[in-house]
């Protein structure tokens, strides 16, 4: 037990003057090999403003999703950090992910959360931007500028270092030597690549059910990213919630059956539980109609088809370091966890269906999503009921000098013939050695000026 002299900030604080010491390292402060993370790691205001400035303008972001820009001048409000930011598509069909702020003095020149146009036109002084990000006009340019004209090209709308996409999901990095998202993902491009494809494990499209739901809740962004990437042995949480069966018929349970849990971390960060049905079983979920159940046994068969002895593993759950969280199996949807201070984080969830699915089963997924996920969600309220003590504990002044305890299944990884990563299964499920990953990430990129040191820390670490 820890003794309440013994402080857990770290070297935070200088341990002579007690002044805030800025070069601290972000490894003081989350000890892996012990399984021990210091609680000021999600309350401390210098730690939160780092994490903006090192890891949310280092990693690759997931900003939204293609299905939401289909035309040509379509485009959608989105976040990177504390950043609000343009996705869209220009005229010419090509994808662009722009800052919201005009060049000249700030103002955001878009304030709608969706819509179509073909140029940005600040409400302030009136400078217009096309939807490819040049500045087109400033109102009376050449009156105005005509003993200093300034070059138009050079005042366009700021934009991103990279975009890439991965089965319509839009991603973007402000990091020029950011590595491609592909080696950003490692092995984890498994799981989400398959939680992203559609039910028959084809490459057809799958598209947004309405818009994204977003809400704040007084939490840090963390601990929303940890649950999502391996936290099974919270499922206590959800107990009355199981108990009602609100979930995909009116059978007991809040999901459908994933099978074996088994969690799979990696060494960027990532964290996946998949679900390996038995051999042979087919699912018995989304039975609620004639045409629910022919629809989704037509689609596993196929592909069970496709993948064979692999059809069988399904990812249930993940986060995506650091703050994107997917539901693979619940059947599909992104969380991304937007922080606005140590203390609050902004929730943006989406909601996606095969394009090609007919609209009983769009409407039953409708009813299942919100049932379950989303501020009104059954499921979501029990989780953030915890995430949001558990941040309020961090700021006691006396409650924040013990650290937080993730020693579940230390030392318990080993490997499986169809699941990549470093895998954990029983006895040790309730390991949480995908969450000190999480962690161990954290910490390299808190403590890496570029991608080169984050690298380097990374080999042959766990
Ligand atoms: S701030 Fe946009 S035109 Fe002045
Ligand atoms: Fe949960």
């Amino acid at each position: 037990m820890t003794d309440i002299n013994k402080s857990a900030s770290g070297d935070l604080f200088d341990p002579q003057s007690k002044e805030r010491n800025l070069n601290y390292s972000a490894r003081s402060l989350v000890d892996i090999e012990n399984g021990e993370i210091s609680r000021y790691i999600f309350s401390d205001e210098q730690v939160y403003k780092d994490e903006i400035e090192r890891i949310f303008k280092k990693s690759w972001l997931y900003v939204g999703h293609e299905s939401q820009i289909k035309n040509p001048g379509d485009y959608v409000l989105s976040r990177m950090g504390d950043e609000s930011v343009i996705l869209n598509r220009d005229n010419d069909g090509k994808i662009h992910v722009f800052l919201n702020t005009c060049t000249h003095r700030g103002m955001k020149v878009c304030r709608y959360d969706e819509g179509n146009t073909r140029n940005f036109v600040c409400p302030y002084h009136g400078w217009s931007f096309r939807n490819n990000g040049d500045l087109a006009i400033v109102p009376q340019f050449e009156d105005t500028y005509k003993n200093h004209p300034f070059d138009k090209k050079e005042w366009g709308l700021v934009e991103v270092a990279q975009i890439s996409t991965l089965r319509g999901t839009v991603w973007a990095t402000w990091a020029e030597d950011a590595p491609p998202l592909k080696e950003y993902l490692g092995e984890a491009f498994f799981g989400l690549d398959r939680a992203l494809s559609p039910w028959d494990g084809s490459d057809d499209e799958i598209e947004l059910l309405g818009s994204p739901q977003k809400w704040i809740i007084p939490s840090n962004w963390k601990i929303v990213a940890e649950n999502f990437s391996g936290d099974l042995a919270h499922n206590i949480s959800h107990a009355s919630v199981d108990k009602v069966g609100i979930g995909t018929d009116s059978k007991e349970g809040r999901r459908d059956d994933p099978g074996e849990f088994i969690l799979s971390g990696y060494p960027e960060g990532h964290g996946i539980i998949f679900g390996l049905k038995p051999p042979g079983q087919e699912p018995n979920d989304y039975q609620t109609s004639p045409i629910t159940t022919a629809y989704y046994l037509e689609n596993w068969r196929r592909r069970q088809e496709r993948q064979g002895e692999s059809g069988r593993v399904n990812p249930v759950v993940g986060t995506i370091f650091p703050n994107m969280s997917f539901h693979g199996q619940q059947p599909r949807t992104i969380l991304v966890a937007h922080p606005n201070g140590p203390g609050q984080t902004e929730m943006w969830r989406v909601y996606f269906v095969d394009k090609k699915a007919p609209p009983e089963v769009k409407a039953f997924l409708r009813r299942y999503y919100t049932r379950y996920s989303g501020p009104a969600g059954m499921t979501e309220q029990d989780d953030m009921e915890n995430w949001n003590y558990a941040t309020s504990s961090c700021l006691g002044s006396v409650a924040r000098n013990f650290p937080f305890n993730y020693k579940a299944g230390l030392g318990a990884t080993q490997s499986h013939p169809l699941i990549p990563g470093a895998v954990t299964m029983n006895p040790a499920l309730h390991t949480e050695e995908n969450v000190r990953r999480l962690y161990k990430r954290w910490a390299d990129v808190m403590d890496s000026s570029n991608w080169q040191e984050i690298k380097a820390k990374s080999k042959g670490g766990k």
